[in-house]
Order: C-alpha cells, then structure tokens, then sequence
C-alpha cells in the first residue's frame, strides 16, 4: 500500500493553484504593475519582517492559507500562515510568512503542499529559504548567519522524507540527486550582498542538519550531529528545499543562528561542583528575542539579493 493517493493529491494541488491563479489574474487585471511570481521567499521563526521589504509602490496581495481550499494551517506561535505577494527591488516575489513543521502532527509530504501548489503557476524559478537554526560549530555566536551549503537529512535518512511514496514524475526524477542543491551562483551573491551591504554580522557558510522536533537536542544529540559534520540544526528547511530541487528551482537557503548548541556533557552526579543545570539551555523565546535583533540585517540581505535575480 502507498503512503498516499496521488490521483488525489494531485487534484488537491490543482484546486488550489486554480485559486491562486485566479486571484492573481483577476489582481493583474485590476492592478496592471502586479504580476505573478519569479521568486518564493519562505520566512523563518521570527523572520516575517521580511515582508516589510515588500515595496510599497506597487500593488501587494495577503492570502491567508486558511482561504485557500485544501492548505493547512501552521500552528506555531511566529508563523503566521499567509502568502504576501508583491515587488520586492523591482522582482515579483511571493512570500510564505509561515510554514508547516512535521513535528505539528502533519504528514511531511503535507508540509511541502504549498511548494507544489506554487509550482503549479510556473512562474516561479528560485526559492530563497530562511530558518531560525541551532549553532552547533564553535564558532558560531547567537545571531550570527550562515548560508547553508549542504544538510544532513537526518529524519530522511531513516524513511520520513518528503519524497516518499509515487513519484510525482511531471515534477521531477524518482531518484533526485542533491549533491548540490544549495546553489553555487547565489551562495556567492549573498556574500557579495553582505560585503556590499557592509552589515557588521558574521555570515558563515555551512551544513545544515534537519531534527524533526519539536523537542531541542539533548546535549548528546547535538555533539553527534556536530561529529558528523553538521554547523546548525533545526526543524524545517530541508523538506522544502528538497521539494524545490524537484520541482527544478535553484535554491537559496540562509540561518539566522538564534542560540548556541549546549555540546558539554551534562552535571556530573560524582562531581562535587556540578555546571549550573540550565546553562546555556535553548527556548522559543530565545530563538524568537534573538531573531528581533538579527532580522533586520536578513530582511536588508534577502531584498539586495532579489534585486539581482
Ligand atoms: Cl538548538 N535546535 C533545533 N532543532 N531547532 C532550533 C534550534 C535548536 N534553535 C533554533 N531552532
């Protein structure tokens, strides 16, 4: 037995790209300077000013997903759950401020539908994807930035992956390569941004480890996944960049390292004078208060790098 029906995921995505097609249409009709998207920007945790950068010269669109027929809603206090649509530096984009999580009890095929349902207009050809993500190299300091330049997909490699069940194959390839599926070409114009920019933030290239959540890492877990080559971890990201690469978009992926992985071994109970219990400990709220004081600079990075696009 499939782990779903395709026939009927494929008419959901069908149903509710009509809907979105038509509105966009019936908008373009009305406002003759909007036009349908080139470039998907998904927001992270804490990361949905980047809206602001929509201009606001020309006409934008809200969709909450609560509207569109069959879209399912993010129930994460920091995602809102909407498409904004609009010019950002000149370049139609279209924004996800919210994401679904598989750690909220969806399927993760179903974290991705909105990707496919995108696809669905054609007009979109970069994805640019961003995540509030654990630091686990050493050298890596809360609120610093890394440009992800290959992941661990960790819940993939043990069979809870996005691609599992039917192909798809009017999107992509049964066996998908990812060996490089983080995008040379815009790894390097995001450097240059930053320089250009002269934003006074580390930006570290790296690897990017995918947990499925919705607990943080044990103090173990994170020195494993630091053993085997991973720079961050997080709960999103990898699904979708996955989804992207079948669907054929080049890939853009950026973390804003809101905390600093705890690596060292927990209290001792021989030990005499154990390290206070909490050190270092990550929280939502963490993650979110850091995220503030970083996102100005991704906000102002994600608008210089569309307007090269
Ligand atoms: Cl420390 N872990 C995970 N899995 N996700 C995070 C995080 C840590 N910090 C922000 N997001």
């Amino acid at each position: 037995m499939s782990t779903f029906d395709i026939e009927e995921v494929r008419n959901h995505i069908k149903e509710s790209s009509s809907f979105v097609r038509n509105l966009l249409d019936n908008t373009r009709t009305e406002h003759p300077d909007f036009d349908f998207p080139e470039i998907l920007i998904i927001c992270g945790s804490g990361l949905g000013g980047i809206a602001s950068r929509i201009s606001p010269d020309s006409y934008s669109l809200v969709q909450n997903y609560s509207g569109i027929p069959h879209f399912k809603v993010s129930t994460v206090p920091g995602h809102a759950g909407k498409f904004v649509f609009g010019k950002m530096n000149s370049t139609s984009v279209v924004l996800m401020e919210g994401r679904l999580h598989s750690y909220e009890g969806y399927a993760i095929q179903d974290t991705v539908f909105p990707l496919r349902v995108l696809h669905e207009l054609g007009s979109i050809n970069t994805v640019i994807v961003t995540n509030a993500a654990g630091g686990l190299n050493r050298t890596f300091k809360a609120c610093d930035l890394m440009c992800i330049n290959d992941h661990i997909n960790f819940p993939g490699l043990a069979g809870l992956h996005p691609l599992k069940g039917p192909n798809f194959e009017e999107y992509g390839p049964r066996f998908l390569p990812l060996s490089d599926a983080y995008d040379l070409e815009l790894r390097k114009l995001l450097f240059r941004k930053m320089k250009e920019l002269n934003l006074q933030r580390t930006l570290h290239e790296g690897v990017y480890a995918f947990a499925s959540g919705p607990t943080f890492e044990s103090r173990a877990e994170s020195r494993m996944l630091h053993m085997i080559g991973a720079d961050a971890v997080g709960m999103s990201t990898v699904p979708e960049v996955i989804i992207a690469r079948h669907c054929g978009w080049r890939v853009l992926a950026l973390s804003l390292i809101t905390n600093v992985s705890v690596l060292d071994p927990p209290a001792s109970a021989l030990d005499d004078n154990p390290v206070p219990l909490d050190k270092g400990m990550a929280s939502h709220s963490e993650v979110l208060e850091n995220g503030k004081i970083a996102s100005l600079d991704v906000e102002r990075l994600i608008e210089a790098v569309v307007g090269e696009l």
